[in-house]
């Protein structure tokens, strides 16, 4: 086989693995009592947060400020002791703040409350008035614009990640802002807002999305 041959099979070999990731891709909010293995969790994160030596991600970000934090809240992952975990710039996770807070988050959205059993909480933050200010120059509301894209980068890549892990997860967008701004620092940074949450487990196998 040619060079260029042997260079077109690897192109679409690489279409077919994303396509069937596309296709595999659904919201799971009925999630099995298994525990996740930090394994599995380790190569989700560093596969969506992971910064490469050359500076490539995952994501894009405006102006490349990068203003979403991750944080994962751990309750049964085997490997891993239950906590809060800040996910470092390389996708790593910083020393937690030990215990299970699944159950506060889970109460600060409007319609998951089940996310409390689910092994792990990935919870998306940011400093909304920081990027306000950052891109003002440009629009009113611009900058809270950008970290709603920004986030909607992040949730499909972890969708596609998980999928090809054979986990589940879903993006919990609507949360209960009152409660959300009495959660912890160790789970929302000081000045950040709480954005998102993504729950992350196996799906038990008759799961299929709700409306939400
Ligand atoms: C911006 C956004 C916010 C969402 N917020 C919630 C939510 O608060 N609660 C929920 O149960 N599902 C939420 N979802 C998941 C949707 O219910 C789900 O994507 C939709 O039912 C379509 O199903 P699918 O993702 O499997 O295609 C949200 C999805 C998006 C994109």
């Amino acid at each position: 086989m040619s060079g260029a041959a042997a260079f077109s099979m690897l192109r679409e070999m690489r279409a077919d693995g994303l396509n069937v990731l596309l296709a595999a891709r659904r919201s799971t909010k009925s999630f099995a009592a298994t525990s996740l293995q930090v394994g599995e969790l380790d190569r989700l994160l560093s596969a969506v947060f992971g910064v490469a030596p050359d500076g490539r991600r995952s994501y894009g970000s405006a102006h490349a400020r990068y203003p979403v934090t991750a944080t994962v809240v751990v309750g049964d992952v085997r490997g891993l002791a239950s906590g809060s975990y800040r996910i470092t710039g390389s996708g790593g996770l910083q020393e937690p703040e030990y215990g299970d807070q699944r159950e506060l988050i889970a109460q600060s959205t409007i319609d998951a409350h089940w996310a409390a059993s689910c092994p792990a909480l990935l919870v998306l933050s940011a400093n909304v008035g920081a990027e306000r200010a950052e891109f003002a120059s440009q629009a009113e509301g611009r900058g809270e614009r950008f970290i709603a894209i920004e986030v909607g980068l992040i949730a499909q890549t972890v969708h596609l990640v998980a999928a090809g892990l054979d986990l589940g997860t879903v993006l919990i967008a609507g949360v209960q802002d009152e409660a959300a701004r009495r959660l912890p620092e160790s789970i929302v940074p000081p000045g950040d807002e709480l954005l998102a949450v993504m729950p992350l487990g196996r799906a038990t196998r008759d799961s299929t999305a709700a409306s939400g």
